[in-house]
C-alpha cells in the first residue's frame, strides 16, 4: 500500500474534468469525466491516485481518511480573468447606467475605469492588500482556486507597479494561487487625452520592460506565465495601438491576451490569434469568419456573460455557435468593480447555461479545464488528475448539474488548495 497525506472518498460524482492533455473543443465540452463513487489520494499537494472509492482505499494508506458522504467533488475553479485589485467603488455608475447610460459614454465622459484609476492611484499597497484579500475570500467561497489578476487601475509606470506588487502580495498570502497579467492598455489616463499615441508610446518605451524587469524578480517567474492585456475598443486602443502593444509585449517574452469585441468589432480578435494569443476575451461581436479562425487555432475564446448580466442587456456573446463551430470556449467573471462585480464562477456559469445556452457540462469544462489553459496553467490546475495540485471544490450536491442549476446562493461544503483545506 502506498502512503497518501491524506484521502478524499464517497464522492457521489468525482467529477475530473480530465482533458487528455489539450484544451476542450466542441462537443469534448460535453464530457465532464464523472467517477461514481470517487476518491482522491494526495500526496504533497498534489494527486496521486484518482479513481473510485474501492480502489484508491485498497491502493492507499493515511492517516487523514475524509468521508465526503456521497457529495459532488469538482476540481477548483479557475477564473481566468479578473480585475479584482481597486480602490474605492463604482456605485454612481450602477445608478447612471440603470437610467440609461452606456457603459463606454460613462467612460468617455471620465467615469467608468478612469474613475477607479483616480482612486487607486491614491491607495496605499496595503489598502489595495487588504481590500483585494476580502475579494479573493469571496472568490475562494464560492470553489475558485485559481485566478487571473489584471492591473489596469494605475496607467502610469509607477502604479501599475505598485500593482503588481500588490498583486505578488496577494499570491503570497492567500490560498488561492495567482496568475498575473499587465494591463497598462486598459484606457488612455486623462494625461494623455489629447495624445493617446504618446500613451502607447509610453507603454511601449518604458512600461512594457519596467514590469517584465520586475516580473524575472517576482517570485512568480518560473513558475506561471506573465501576460500582456489590451483593451482593443472604440475610446480605449485601435488596432493599431493594440498591434504595436502587443508585438512589443511579445517581443519581450509576454504571453498574449486581448479585451476584443466586447461592445465594437475593430479587427482585435484576429490581431490576437496571429500573434499566438493565448486567450481572447468577451466576443460578443466576434464575426464568423473570425469564429471559424479561432475553432482552428490554440487561442482560447473567453466569454463573460457576467458582463453582460450586469449591464442588463439581453444580447450575449455566442458561445453556443463558438462551441459548435469547434473553438475551445472558457468561462470567467471578470470581477471588477465597473462592468462585473461578481466573485462567483457558479454565477457565471448559471448565466452563461441560460443566456448563452450552455448545457451545465459545457459551463463547468469553461470555468475549470478550459479556463486553467487560458491562463497557460492546464498542464497543472483545472482537473483532477495525478500530478495536478490538489486544487478541488466539495458541494452540497448528489449531481454536479446543480452548480449551474441553482443561482443566488452557496452550494460549497468545502474548499481544497494543494491538499489543504480552506
Ligand atoms: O472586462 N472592458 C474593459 N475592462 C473591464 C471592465 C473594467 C472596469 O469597468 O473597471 C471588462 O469589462
Ligand atoms: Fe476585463
Amino acid at each position: 500500500m502506498q502512503h497518501a497525506d491524506s484521502i478524499i472518498h464517497n464522492a457521489g460524482q468525482l467529477v475530473t474534468c480530465a482533458p487528455g492533455g489539450k484544451p476542450k473543443r466542441g462537443t469534448e465540452m460535453l464530457d465532464v469525466g464523472i467517477i461514481a463513487d470517487g476518491a482522491v489520494a494526495i500526496n504533497d499537494g498534489n494527486f496521486v491516485g484518482v479513481g473510485t472509492s474501492a480502489d484508491i482505499l485498497l491502493e492507499f494508506q493515511s492517516d487523514e481518511i475524509i468521508d465526503v458522504e456521497g457529495r459532488v467533488v469538482c476540481p477548483g475553479f479557475v477564473d481566468p480573468h479578473t480585475h479584482i485589485v481597486f480602490a474605492g467603488d463604482r456605485l454612481n455608475e450602477f445608478e447612471l447606467k440603470i437610467k440609461g447610460a452606456a457603459y463606454l459614454e460613462i467612460l468617455a465622459n471620465g467615469g467608468g475605469i478612469i474613475s477607479t484609476v483616480r482612486q487607486t492611484r491614491e491607495a496605499s499597497v496595503e489598502t489595495l492588500v487588504d481590500q483585494s484579500l476580502a475579494r479573493l475570500d469571496k472568490m475562494l467561497a464560492f470553489g475558485t482556486t485559481t485566478c487571473e489578476i489584471k492591473t489596469g487601475y494605475g496607467l502610469d509606470t509607477a502604479n501599475e507597479l505598485k500593482m503588481l506588487e500588490v498583486i505578488a502580495e496577494l499570491d503570497r498570502v492567500h490560498p488561492i494561487a495567482v496568475v498575473p497579467t499587465f494591463l497598462a492598455a486598459h484606457a488612455v489616463p486623462p494625461e494623455f487625452k489629447e495624445s493617446p499615441d504618446n500613451y502607447v508610446d509610453l507603454i511601449c518605451d518604458t512600461m512594457l520592460s519596467a514590469a517584465w524587469k520586475w516580473f524575472v524578480a517576482s517570485d512568480f517567474h518560473g513558475r506561471v506565465p506573465f501576460f500582456c492585456d489590451v483593451f482593443c475598443e472604440n475610446g480605449a486602443f485601435s488596432v493599431d495601438q493594440s498591434r504595436r502593444i502587443l508585438e512589443t509585449a511579445k517581443g519581450i517574452g509576454f504571453k498574449i491576451k486581448a479585451h476584443v469585441d466586447q461592445f465594437t468589432n475593430l479587427g482585435g480578435a484576429k490581431l490576437a490569434m496571429d500573434l499566438g494569443g493565448t486567450s481572447i476575451d468577451h466576443l460578443d461581436a466576434i464575426g464568423d469568419d473570425e469564429i471559424d479562425l479561432l475553432a482552428k487555432s490554440d487561442t482560447i475564446g473567453m466569454v463573460i456573460p457576467t458582463e453582460n448580466f450586469n449591464a442588463g442587456k439581453t444580447k450575449y456573446a455566442n458561445a453556443r455557435k463558438l462551441i459548435d463551430t469547434g473553438c475551445a470556449v472558457a468561462l470567467s467573471t471578470d470581477y471588477n468593480p465597473g462592468s462585473a462585480p461578481c466573485p462567483s464562477q457558479p454565477m457565471a456559469m448559471a448565466i452563461s447555461c441560460r443566456y448563452q445556452k450552455l448545457l451545465p457540462s459545457e459551463a463547468l469544462n469553461a470555468a475549470t479545464i478550459n479556463a486553467a489553459y487560458a491562463v497557460g496553467l492546464g498542464e497543472t490546475v483545472g482537473s483532477i488528475e495525478v500530478g495536478k495540485r490538489a486544487d478541488l471544490a466539495i458541494f452540497e450536491a448528489q449531481d454536479y448539474r446543480q452548480i449551474a442549476y441553482e443561482f443566488g446562493g452557496d452550494l460549497i461544503a468545502a474548499v481544497y488548495c494543494g491538499g489543504v483545506a480552506v
